[in-house]
């Protein structure tokens, strides 16, 4: 992993090595990607401030996430289908975090279930919600998250209809793959990848699988999730969410203004600026330009997150100087998860430490809470 020097080159590893439906699945945005491409443009502008002669010798990128210690602003975001990247793919992305001292996310569309994970790692970690049509089953996700002491829930609000991704289709991605002639020839040619994941506790969704009765089978498995989502989804069921949850509440996936501030409102401990990395509206404004609108309208009523294009320690202070508090960092870490598992999950983690290290001493900060919009030029 030494030779691993940037998030690029884990990226090029993992293409190398996870079959293409799942490469592609994690790579793309949904239709013609301007919101996914726009998220990296935008931060890629934000110029920082050389500073010199500051004494930066006591720096440290150490911070509190939702009054919790961390090593650095950074929390691995829920990703859907995380085991398929790599097999056990959550455990390991958790395990990886939690040694780094960061949070992990649970997302709803993982691989493993919550009690798989739970059990295979030390420390509480996040679980992220899609709220569903069958309130009932919701309701039990909700009560499985608190058994396993998740240290807080994040609720996703961008996705009750799916932005569509050209690639999976043309793909056929499906869990597991679709025996299409070219997945298997392709799976062949990654046999690290197939062991893996044959190795791996599941091959489908975890949380969901065995919790619906007459479900069993995988591909009424998944004609039940596609028909799920709930359009019907509005601000009354966030109240209903916050009754059921005894802990902190995230809503992710806010990008408007006017959304950031009835968030504010619901009693939410925090909320994440989003545009689910580009994957959802397809012309919607990238996440970073964004952040200073809601911060500047909510940011001292609500702690704000913030995603989408972070592939480096440099953009992660760049987030911070607009006004978030932390980044959560979704295909950064899963290129790693792809490159090399629990160890180039760790990696990814390094590496972005490192950098915004050694961002914050150019720039001449020696704290997390020094990162404001004077360390950058104007936006
Ligand atoms: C492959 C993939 C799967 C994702 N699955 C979920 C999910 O299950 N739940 C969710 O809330 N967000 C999901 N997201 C969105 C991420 O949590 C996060 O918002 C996004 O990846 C941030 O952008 P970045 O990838 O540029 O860092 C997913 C993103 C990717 C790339």
């Amino acid at each position: 992993m030494k030779t691993m020097t940037c998030i690029e080159d884990l990226r090029q590893a993992a293409r190398r090595k996870v079959p293409r439906a799942f490469f592609d699945y994690a790579e793309s945005g949904s239709y013609s990607e301007q919101t996914l491409n726009a998220n990296r443009a935008d931060l890629e502008r934000i110029r920082l401030r050389q500073r010199v002669l500051s004494d930066v010798s006591h720096r440290t990128t150490k911070t509190a996430i939702l009054g919790e210690p961390a090593a650095l602003p950074l929390v691995l975001a829920p990703i859907g289908l995380c085991g398929m990247q790599h097999g056990d793919g959550e455990i390991l992305a958790c395990r990886a975090a939690q040694a780094a001292g960061i949070p992990f996310t649970l997302s709803t569309m993982s691989i493993c279930s919550i009690e798989d994970v739970a059990a295979a790692v030390d420390k509480p970690f996040w679980f992220q919600l899609y709220v569903m049509r069958d309130r009932g089953f919701i309701r039990a996700l909700i009560e499985r998250a608190a058994a396993a002491k998740c240290s807080a829930l994040v609720l996703t609000v961008d996705l009750q209809v799916l932005g569509q991704r050209h690639r999976d289709i043309k793909n056929g991605l499906s869990v597991p793959p679709e025996l299409r002639i070219n997945n298997l020839i392709d799976i062949a040619t990654k046999p690290a990848w197939a062991a893996s994941v044959l190795r791996g506790k599941r091959k489908t969704f975890g949380n969901i699988a065995g919790h619906i009765r007459g479900m069993e089978n995988v591909n009424t498995l998944s004609v039940w999730i596609a028909g799920q989502f709930d359009p019907a989804l509005n601000w009354k069921d966030v109240e209903w969410i916050k009754s059921l949850w005894p802990g902190k509440l995230i809503l992710k996936g806010i990008l408007d203004v006017e959304d950031a501030r009835i968030a504010a409102k619901a009693g939410a401990a925090a909320l994440v600026v989003s545009n689910h990395g580009g994957r959802q509206l397809d012309g919607a404004p990238s996440s970073i330009a964004m952040l200073p609108p809601i911060v500047e309208a909510v940011g001292s009523d609500i702690e704000i997150m913030f995603d989408g294009g972070i592939r480096s320690g440099q953009d992660v202070f760049r987030a911070l100087a607009l006004g978030a508090r932390a980044c959560l960092s979704g295909r950064a870490y899963v290129y790693g998860l792809g490159a090399g598992g629990e160890a180039g999950v760790a990696r990814a983690i390094e590496i972005i430490r490192n950098e915004l290290d050694v961002t914050m001493a150019l720039t001449g900060v020696n704290s997390i809470a020094e990162i404001d919009r004077g360390t950058v030029n104007a936006v």
